[in-house]
C-alpha cells in the first residue's frame, strides 16, 4: 500500500509508489507513464502499420480492458486503422460470463464492436468438462485460445492480434521457459512473437510487455474502466503462480527485477543465432497454422 500522505511531484497525491525508482505518482502522472510505455512499445517494435485492422482479444480483466482503452485513446482518430473486440467463453462456470458482461459494457462506453465466440460452439467440448479428464486444464486452455483467438481473428479479417500480456507475464513467460529448458518456447517470446508470415496466421502483437501488472490495474481503476477482479477458478496449482510468487518476492527486494528480466531477454535474443525459420505447415486435421504435421489443437483433443 501506498502512503497516502506523500505527493508526486506535480503536488497532487499519490497512489503508487515505484520502488525501482524512488518516486511517488499521482493518478495523472501514472496514467501518462502508462500510455508512453504503451506508444514507445508499438513505435520501437513497430507492432502496428498503415491500415491494420486490430483485433484485441479480451478477456474482461483489468490488463485486455486497459489495452483496449489504450488502443482507443491512442488510435481513435486514425482513420486508416479499425480496432474491434474478441472474447473467448472457454466454458468455466459463470465465471467467464461474468467477465463478459464487463467486457460488453467496456465497449458499449467506447463504442467498439465485440464479437464473441465459445469453446463449445467451435471446439465442441467446455473447459469444465476437461477439467473432469484430465489435471493439465489449464494447458488445454491455453492451447484452444490460442488456436481460436487466431482462426476468429482472421476470420474477421485482423491484421494483428493484439494481446494483453503485462511485464510480469513477460518475465514470468522468460523464467519458466529457462526452467523447462524449452528454446522453440522461448525464441517465440518478445514483442511480436511469431513473425513468421502465413495467410492463416495473424501476428501477435503484446503492447503492454513492458508495463507492470499493477500499474495496469491501477490505470483500469483510475479509467474507471469496468472490469473483472475474479481469478481463474483452475489456476491454483501450476508453474506459473510458483514462478510469480518467485519472481515477486525477488522484485520486493530487489526492485526492478522483471524490467531486468525483460530487457536481459531482449538483448539476448538478438545475439542467439536464431535459424532461419521455415514456413508454417498447415494441419492436416483441421487446416489452421501449425509447426508440426497435425496441431497442438488436433492432439489435444483425440486425448479426451
Ligand atoms: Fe483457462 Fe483458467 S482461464 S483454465
Ligand atoms: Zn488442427
Amino acid at each position: 500500500m501506498v502512503d497516502l500522505t506523500k505527493k508526486c511531484e506535480c503536488g497532487r497525491p499519490a497512489i503508487l509508489y515505484r520502488k525501482y525508482e524512488g518516486r511517488y505518482y499521482c493518478d495523472h502522472c501514472l496514467s501518462k507513464q502508462v500510455e508512453r510505455n504503451f506508444k514507445k512499445t508499438i513505435g520501437i517494435n513497430r507492432l502496428i502499420e498503415k491500415n491494420d485492422r486490430i483485433c484485441v482479444a479480451l478477456s474482461g480483466g483489468k490488463d485486455s480492458s486497459s489495452l483496449l482503452y489504450l488502443f482507443w485513446k491512442v488510435f481513435r482518430n486514425r482513420k486508416d486503422l479499425k480496432i474491434f473486440a474478441l472474447i473467448i467463453d472457454e466454458g468455466i462456470g459463470n465465471y467467464r460470463k461474468k467477465c463478459i458482461k464487463k467486457a460488453e459494457k467496456l465497449c458499449e462506453n467506447l463504442n467498439i464492436k465485440l464479437h464473441k465466440t465459445s469453446f463449445k460452439k467451435e471446439i465442441g467440448v467446455t473447459i469444465d468438462k476437461i477439467a473432469k479428464k484430465t489435471t493439465k486444464t489449464c494447458t488445454y486452455c491455453g492451447v484452444f485460445k490460442r488456436y481460436l483467438l487466431n482462426k476468429k481473428a482472421r476470420e474477421l479479417g485482423a491484421t494483428k492480434l493484439a494481446v494483453a500480456h503485462n511485464l510480469d507475464d513477460e518475465a514470468q513467460a522468460i523464467i519458466m521457459n529457462v526452467i523447462r529448458c524449452d528454446l522453440k518456447r522461448f525464441e517465440r517470446l518478445g514483442p511480436m512473437p511469431g513473425i513468421i508470415r502465413d495467410k492463416k496466421f495473424v501476428p501477435r502483437v503484446k503492447p503492454l510487455r513492458n508495463i507492470h501488472e499493477k500499474e495496469l490495474y491501477l490505470y483500469a481503476t483510475v479509467h474507471k474502466l469496468p472490469f473483472s477482479k475474479r481469478h481463474c477458478p483452475y489456476s491454483k496449482d501450476n508453474v506459473r503462480r510458483d514462478v510469480r510468487t518467485l519472481i515477486n518476492n525477488i522484485e520486493e527486494k530487489y526492485p526492478g527485477t522483471k524490467i531486468q528480466i525483460v530487457k536481459f531477454y531482449d538483448a539476448i535474443i538478438k545475439k542467439i543465432k536464431i535459424k532461419k525459420k521455415g514456413k508454417l505447415k498447415h494441419c492436416k486435421e483441421c487446416g489452421e497454422p501449425t509447426n508440426q504435421e497435425i496441431c497442438k489443437t488436433c492432439e489435444l483433443l483425440k486425448r479426451i
